[in-house]
């Protein structure tokens, strides 16, 4: 492992004849600075910090142990692999040395290719822990990422787990009840044809989530007038019944960056109906729709009940329970907000929602929902 560049040592000696010869030795292979004591070494490296120091220990003022402590003690200068300079090879130079933190020693006089190792191999470790550093900083953050990938996995298995219960349970006390009391069969086919239905649509819910997380969606230009036109007819019945009514008001020829099958079925879906089950009979619903920049704003609002703050802050969580009955009594499994961010995030946009409740405010509550796309 080599740098392209010549690698900076910092020579450190008190003594011009030592500094002489190694400037000597080293000048060819090594970008060199150099300071004849502790306190003008510290102020070297902190006008640039080299690859390497070579320390000498005996200095008058500051000497080589308390200036290598001064450099182990700033977090950006610890890293600087130091090699003592020593004339004499006393045992208890060496071990104090290594416990300050040095890395090595080398006796003077200087044997050149003793020298040139030294320092190299010093050199190479400490780029390659640089690069372990680095590769650890990065493997933190995959874990990171594995982390959340696993908990979006464990979110799942807990929706499908809980939320099976229900429509399985029932289908097995109907079909038991059927068994003792033939007079209940009619009512109980039809109620074993509704739950396993119920239990289908949590497992499509699951699959599409699944999708989402494993595979890369095409995204592609769509008409709004049209997606927002093929949504509205799947909800006509749903308005009928409330006897509601939609305004559309959309800037002409806005196109939107989506997938179209999630968009109509997840996204405009879920939020209509969310709009028309959660407003009044006889409400009106406001569809609008403009270009900002780059951007396709499309906004849903109702003037319902309205969503209280303490439920606005769990909306897009999969795993808090959000869902109430609608003002006609409708059901609903809670999981619609949650997969409308998922997708809008997906598309590269997103959506934020403004909502006052009736309890908060008797005469003016409803819910904008507002849609952040990237424009088609
Ligand atoms: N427009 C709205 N007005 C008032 N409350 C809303 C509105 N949209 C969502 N909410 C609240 O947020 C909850 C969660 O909505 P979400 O669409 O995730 O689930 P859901 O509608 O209950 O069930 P599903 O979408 O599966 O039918 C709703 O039950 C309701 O309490
Ligand atoms: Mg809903």
């Amino acid at each position: 492992m080599t740098s392209p560049v010549k690698p900076h040592l910092l020579l450190v000696d008190d003594t011009p004849e030592n500094i002489d010869l190694l400037v000597e030795m080293l000048g060819p292979d090594y970008e060199l600075s150099v300071a004849t004591d502790g306190a003008s070494a510290l102020e070297a490296t902190e006008d640039q910090i080299p690859d390497l120091i070579l320390l000498d220990i005996m200095m008058p003022g500051m000497d080589g142990y308390e200036t290598l402590k001064h450099l182990k003690e700033n977090l950006e200068w610890a890293a600087i692999p130091v090699i003592f300079l020593t004339a004499k090879n006393q045992n208890e130079d060496l071990l104090l040395g290594f416990q300050l933190g040095a890395v090595d020693f080398i006796t003077k006089p200087f044997n050149l290719a003793e020298l040139q190792a030294r320092i190299r191999t010093h050199i190479d470790l400490a780029l390659a822990m640089r690069v372990i550093e680095k590769q650890k900083i990065e493997l933190e953050a995959v874990n990171g990422q594995l982390a959340v990938a696993n908990n979006e996995q464990k979110e799942l298995l807990h929706v499908l787990c809980h939320d099976l219960v229900n429509p399985l349970g029932s289908i097995n006390s109907f079909a038991k009840l059927m068994q003792t009391d033939p007079d209940t069969v009619a009512m109980g086919l039809e109620l074993i044809e509704g739950s396993s239905q119920q239990g289908l649509d949590i497992i499509d819910l699951i699959r599409r989530m699944r999708a989402m997380e494993e595979y890369e969606v095409e995204l592609t230009s769509w008409k709004v007038a049209e997606v927002i036109e093929n949504s509205l007819k799947q909800l006509k019945l749903k308005l009928e019944a409330k006897k509601q009514e939609v305004k559309l008001s959309l800037e002409p020829g806005l196109e939107v960056l989506a997938e179209p099958s999630s968009l109509v079925h997840s996204v405009l879906n879920n939020l209509l109906t969310n709009a028309i089950k959660f407003s009044y009979p006889q409400q009106t619903i406001e569809v609008r729709g403009v270009k900002k920049g780059e951007q396709v704003r499309l906004e849903i609002e109702d003037h319902g009940i309205g969503i209280p703050p303490t439920l606005l802050a769990n909306l897009f969580q999969i795993n808090k329970k959000t869902s109430r009955l609608g003002t006609g009594k409708e059901e609903g499994t809670g999981f619609g907000m949650p997969l409308v961010e998922k997708f809008m995030r997906l598309y590269g946009g997103e959506i934020e929602v403004e909502s006052t409740s009736i309890e908060e405010n008797q005469d003016h509550h409803g819910t904008v929902m507002r849609l952040i796309f990237q424009a088609g």
